[in-house]
This record gives C-alpha cells, structure tokens and sequence, in this order.
C-alpha cells in the first residue's frame, strides 16, 4: 500500500484489512512480552514490558472496536513471535525490532489511509510504539547488551511477510534460530507443570474469548462490552500473569498457544455467551481448587506465593461466574 503513492485506502473494507494486519501485530506483541516478561523474572524491568504488554492490549482492544466500527470482523490471528534466546539482552532486542517494524507498519498504514478518525488513532497508537522502542533499548542497555545490535530475526510481532503460519520461533544456545515447538518440550519434570500449564492455555483463551465478544458487541450492548473487558478479560490477564510466571519460574515455558476459540461466531446471542461465560468461570473455579489442592502437596521454593494469588483467583473466578448469571436475569 505505501509502494503506491496516490492511491489511499477510502472504502471501509480497505481499511479494515489494514487495522487487521495491526491487530495481529498487537496480539503477537502482547504474547512475546508476556513470554519475556516472565523469562526474565527479577527486578523492575519484567514489570515495565508487562506495562508494555497492557499498553499493546489497550491498541489490540481500539483496533478491534474500530473494525467493527467500520463493519468489519476482528482478527484474532497472531503474527508469529519470538520467543527465546540465551541471553536477556537478546530478548530485549528482539522486542526493540519488533517496535521498529510496528513504527514502520504504521507509519505505511498512516500513508495510505485516509480516514480522520482512524489517522488519530493510529497516530496516538504510534506515540506508544516510538517510546517503547526507547524504552526496550534502555533495557537492553540495563541488562549488559548492545541497543545498536541487529538481531534480524526471520518473525516476531508486526512481521509483514504476511505469512501467518509461520511457526514462532527461539536462538538456541548455539545461536541458531530453531523452531519453539512448546508441546514437544519437556525441561521440567515437576508435577506440577502440566497442570500450571493447561490453566495457562485456559486463561489466555479465555482472555481472548471475551476480548472478542467485548469488540463485537462494542456497537450494539457497549454495557456488556465494557464489563467484559474492563472486569473479566483484563482480570483473567492478570491470572495469566500469575500462572505464567510460576510455569516460568519452574524453568518451563508457558504455553500460550494460538488456538482456536469458542463463541466467536456472528450468531451467538447475549444469553448463550453468558451462559458459556458462567460455565467456563465454573470450570476455572474447580480448576483453581484442583491446583491449590495439587499445590500444598508439592513443594518447592519456586512455587511461594502461588497459593496466595491462587486463593485470590479463585475468589475472582466465582465473582465473574455470579456476573454472567447477572448477565442472564
Ligand atoms: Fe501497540
Ligand atoms: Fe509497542
């Protein structure tokens, strides 16, 4: 589209494949610094790219309602990621490359758009991008690395080639870029991975799910739109966060998988979503009871203080279950 100077994106349809292609950016920004995020554990600079992470769910979230603005169905497709490197400056750096193709992209995207409203949101979304890029060079500079080094890696987040079976990806100790195949891994042998892992699962479809149904019911129940996302989506990120860290604190990776969701079809009612919404919180309750039990009869100092998020999460969890029930009265 930038190539051709002259021809700008009018038509809505247009438009919406544009917005599209950024918001699997944003969903595969949000992924791979979560996954860094938790890699790297300790200190302050985890949770800033967590921060990073909300302020790409915030653009992930405006790109979706205004597809659905414009008529159009919100992709909940991720570009590929990266996931891995030996060392944490490296990480770093791929998520500084990541923004400059998210600055590019934009950029592109600003050029050949001509549309008021989607041109501001755009623009306000490229403020963030250009301030994350200096803040992932800080932390690369924090962490011992070089910010001026190219990585170049083959996929990440905002990868323009298009091409969004692209398997994501790891450098491993031998600095070769290998394919992360999550469910083949086995690094840990703890009891508890497998369980941690599948709330992991669990969680992000949920995060997704209701992000989903939040963008398309923006136009039409902006009420239950906003519910869902401020109280229930943004709430079960945080679970996310939680479980992720402890599956990463076990020296295992958290499988946030892309799969595909339930309830996104066009036809699904407001009283079938909640219905599934009071059974799915249904189940992460009994889950998160599972879990606990699970836990008090492992030990290991990696897994402190999970039991008091857990208990917390659980708490959460009937609190949303009796929300969808409110839904449905
Ligand atoms: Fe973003
Ligand atoms: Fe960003």
């Amino acid at each position: 589209m930038a190539d051709t100077p002259g021809k700008k994106a009018t038509a809505n349809e247009e438009i919406v494949v544009l917005l599209k292609e950024d918001m699997k950016g944003e969903h595969a920004a949000i992924i791979q610094y979560l996954q860094h995020a938790y890699k790297l554990s300790e200190g302050e600079i985890p949770t800033e790219v967590e921060g990073i992470a909300r302020d790409e769910m915030r653009h992930f979230r405006w790109l979706g309602e205004q597809v659905v603005v414009l008529g159009g169905n919100p992709t909940m497709e991720r570009d590929p990621i990266f996931l891995d490197t030996p060392e944490g400056f490296d990480l770093m750096l791929l998520d500084v490359e990541a923004e400059d193709r998210a600055v590019e992209q934009y950029e592109a995207h600003l050029a050949a758009i001509d549309h008021p409203k989607v041109r501001r949101l755009l623009e306000r979304i490229l403020v963030d991008e250009r301030t994350h890029r200096l803040m992932f060079k800080d932390f690369v500079k924090e962490l011992g690395g070089d910010p001026n080094k190219k990585l170049n890696p083959p996929v990440g987040p905002w990868n323009q080639d298009g091409n969004a079976s692209a398997q994501d990806l790891e450098v491993n100790s031998k600095g070769e870029t290998i394919s992360a195949n999550l469910e083949a891994e086995n690094r840990n042998d703890h009891p508890l991975v497998k369980l941690l892992n599948n709330r992991v699962r669990q969680e992000y479809m949920t995060v997704m799910t209701y992000l989903h149904r939040s963008f398309v019911r923006w136009n039409t129940n902006p009420a239950l739109s906003r519910s869902l996302l401020e109280d229930r989506a943004i709430w079960h990120m945080t679970h996310l966060g939680h479980v992720g860290e402890a599956v990463a604190g076990l020296g295992e990776r958290p499988e946030m998988i892309s799969s595909p969701l339930p309830m996104v079809q066009a036809e699904v009612s407001d009283r079938d979503f909640s219905q599934w919404g009071k059974e799915n919180e249904t189940q992460l309750v009994e889950d998160t009871l599972q879990l606990l039990q699970k836990l008090l009869r492992a030990d290991g100092e990696e897994l402190e203080g999970l039991e008091l998020q857990l208990k917390r999460v659980e708490k959460h969890d009937r609190f949303m279950e009796q929300q969808f029930e409110d839904d449905l009265n």
